[in-house]
């Protein structure tokens, strides 16, 4: 048993070492998995670089999702059988040969699925999940604004309103990815590096003209959409890309410039507004409500099944260049999902 091990952040060249591991026995609701693919997540990025508060002290196993088949149950784990081909959200741990997780995060999958397919229902589908049907309820005809709509949760997000039939404003940072989003069905693509989308929501339709906010960019992105919600809207807020930059260099400068770009709120305002903002972390769902984990992976995964959600895979790596995968990841030249392969 291997995995590469995050060792230093920085440079994603220098940050991962393979080494050889000692994987526990599974505990008693935990299952263990032999790992055919594992998933790359912009959170992987964050840690990398040294952003990721929730990431275990280095030397650490980081990745939170994996395709592959049981080889051990712990002595509480019903419904599940060795040799078992499953798709898992991980807490940690992915990028390993094998992986022990929790089994509310685990759904089986058929023997012909695509891996790399699947890796994607995991964290990115059951997050997009989670905050589409949970935190914003959403509703036909309603209009949603989708930041970073050609990323792996975007790409879900995307396709979760569609069913729906919400109408779609999605953001993007290439004509390449706008194109791309034409082909998801968004109906008003926004390339965000030419057109302020502020400003071009505002010019089409007006302040206040908004119904549902899914923004993971953070900062002065959340300040200027806020104006854009109208009474009775709603915001789910999952990330913080903007923190990242394109350098590999922790910067305290963007850490505060994001931090002060969301500006200051009142209760009040959202309370006279009949608003809300929501957060969104699937891994306090996982530890504090994984009965609802468990719902959203089994329901992306039946929705999958139904040809209700397609995810889309950008490329498939071999886990020797997980460093080139990660650099892919951080110079936003993905759309979709981004797995390693052993
Ligand atoms: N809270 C949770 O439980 C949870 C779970 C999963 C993911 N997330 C968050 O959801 C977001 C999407 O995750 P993902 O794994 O699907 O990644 P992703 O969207 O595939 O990749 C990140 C995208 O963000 C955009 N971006 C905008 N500003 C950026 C910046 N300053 N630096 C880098 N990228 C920037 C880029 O798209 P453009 O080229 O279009 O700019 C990039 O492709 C991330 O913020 C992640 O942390 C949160």
């Amino acid at each position: 048993m291997e995995a590469y091990h995050l060792i230093k952040n920085g440079s994603s060249k220098t940050a991962f070492e393979l080494r050889e591991i000692n994987l526990e026995e599974p505990t008693k609701n935990q299952v263990q998995i032999e790992v055919e693919v594992f998933g790359l997540n912009f959170a992987d990025v964050m840690a990398r670089l040294g952003y990721y508060k929730a990431c275990p002290p280095l030397p650490t196993v980081i990745g939170y999702d994996v395709v592959g088949r049981i080889t051990k149950l712990g002595n509480q784990v019903k419904d599940f059988k060795v040799g078992q081909r499953v798709t898992a959200l991980t807490r940690f741990g992915a990028y390993s040969t094998h992986v022990n997780t929790s089994y509310y995060g685990v759904v089986p999958i058929e023997e012909d699925t695509d891996a790399a397919t699947a890796t994607a229902l995991a964290t990115q589908y059951s997050t997009a999940y989670y905050a589409a049907e949970y935190s914003m309820n959403l509703r036909k005809g309603e209009k949603v604004l989708i930041q970073a709509a050609a990323g792996g949760v975007g790409t879900a997000l995307v396709q979760l309103a569609k069913r729906k039939g919400c109408i779609i404003y999605g953001t993007a940072g290439s004509e390449e990815k706008l194109k791309y989003l034409q082909k998801q069905g968004v109906d008003f693509p926004i390339n965000y590096k030419e057109n302020d989308f502020y400003e071009y929501i505002k010019q089409q339709k007006g302040d206040k003209s908004i119904d549902v906010i899914f923004d993971s960019i953070g900062g002065n992105y959340v300040k200027k959409a806020l104006k854009l919600l109208a009474p009775g809207g709603r915001l789910a807020m999952y990330g913080a890309a903007q923190i990242a930059g394109d350098t590999d260099k922790k910067s305290l400068y963007r850490q505060l410039k994001t931090l002060f770009g969301f500006g200051k709120y009142r209760p009040t305002q959202f309370f006279g507004n009949s608003q809300a903002i929501i957060g969104v972390n699937m891994l306090q769902i996982g530890d504090y409500k994984p009965y609802i984990l468990k719902e959203c992976m089994t329901e992306v995964v039946e929705l999958y099944k139904k040809g209700e959600i397609k995810p889309v895979v950008s490329k498939v790596f071999y886990a020797k260049d997980l460093a080139e995968a990660h650099e892919y990841l951080q110079k936003r030249k993905s759309v979709g999902k981004l797995v390693c392969k052993w």
